[in-house]
């Protein structure tokens, strides 16, 4: 299996990388629009194979598509990061142009791939793509909530202090620091709901940490984070793959589900060989479902900007 991944920044690179330690693909390319950079980190990578103990072919390109013929998936993570105190959804204006352009590149040399979209405003950018390239809709998937939910999991177990491995739990809504929903209600501690352990005030910080998960890191380290968002990305691929048909909290197209049209937000999606085998519905609290038709008001906000910005 081919996985081609757009940018070879840090984002690009850290799944790259993951996907190769994991070994489950035969290839993956990165591509790059800086001179020779894709080159050198995958050459970087490949040096690392023979002491990390993996088979998976690293190559990279500056721009040239033709090399990613025939990919399986396609990850684009190029345009620009936040830079602390920006939101996500100032990026938009930079970074709709380039992933529109990537989205048409990669489709022109791999008609059958599906879409990871990880460039921010990650569910405008994927809605964007779904819009340019008209493919079906199992085809094309936001990465957002597979992060956000690890990074809730991460202060669940901090506020348990108990090992992460313990605690389970998901995070919905729009990929943005107030669109997130962290499902408080259903977390467990190995199968015990959370609430049982934990105050109703302790939970309320736990879900305001998860949800400025992603603007804590920018402000500590100057630009965006990169390992918990690449080992989300090699973690959808991974169920792509290998078809492991995993439940992850991705930014779909929405017809109808969760009372919601023609939008991309996070909700739970069964993860395959075919993209998105099936969006789940789970029963909402009333609470939630306010929360989340709140979310999407503000994702459909940055979308109604995507005419102006691609004039
Ligand atoms: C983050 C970026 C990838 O949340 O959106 O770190």
């Amino acid at each position: 299996m081919k996985v081609t991944i757009v940018g070879a920044g840090a984002v690009g690179a850290s799944c790259a990388e993951y996907i190769a330690i994991k070994d489950f693909a035969s290839e993956v390319v990165i591509v790059d629009i800086k001179e020779n950079f894709a080159e050198g980190k995958a050459m970087d990578l490949m040096q690392t194979a023979t002491l990390n103990g993996f088979d998976t072919k690293i190559t990279g390109s500056t721009n040239d598509y033709s090399k990613t013929a025939n990919s399986d998936v396609a990850v684009i993570t190029s345009g620009i990061p936040r830079k602390p105190g920006m939101t996500r959804e100032e990026l938009i204006g930079i970074n709709a142009g380039i992933v529109q352009t990537v989205a048409k590149s990669i489709l022109e040399h791999s008609p059958n791939v599906i879409f990871i979209v990880v460039s921010n405003p990650m569910d405008t950018m994927t809605y964007l793509t779904h819009k340019a390239l008209g493919l079906p809709k199992n085809r094309i998937i936001g990465m957002g909530g597979a992060l956000d939910s690890a990074r809730f999991k991460y202060r669940l177990a901090e506020a348990l202090d108990c090992p992460a491995s313990d605690v389970d739990g998901m995070v919905i809504g729009g990929h943005s620091d107030t669109g997130m929903i962290p499902l408080t209600r259903l977390a467990v501690r190995n199968s015990v709901p959370v609430t049982k352990f934990l105050s109703e005030e302790r939970l309320q910080e736990v879900a305001e940490a998860t949800k400025v998960g992603g603007a804590t890191l920018t402000k500590m380290l100057g630009t965006s984070a990169w390992y918990a968002p690449g080992a989300a990305v090699s973690s959808l691929v991974q169920s792509i793959v290998c078809n492991q048909k995993k439940m992850f909290p991705c930014s779909a197209m929405l017809e109808g589900e969760y009372n919601l049209n023609d939008i991309c937000i996070g909700v739970p999606c069964i993860i395959g060989k075919n993209g998105i085998e099936e969006i789940v519905s789970i029963d909402l609290s009333e609470a939630e479902s306010d929360k989340l038709q709140n979310s999407a008001e503000a994702v459909r906000k940055t979308n109604g900007l995507l005419e102006e910005v691609l004039s």
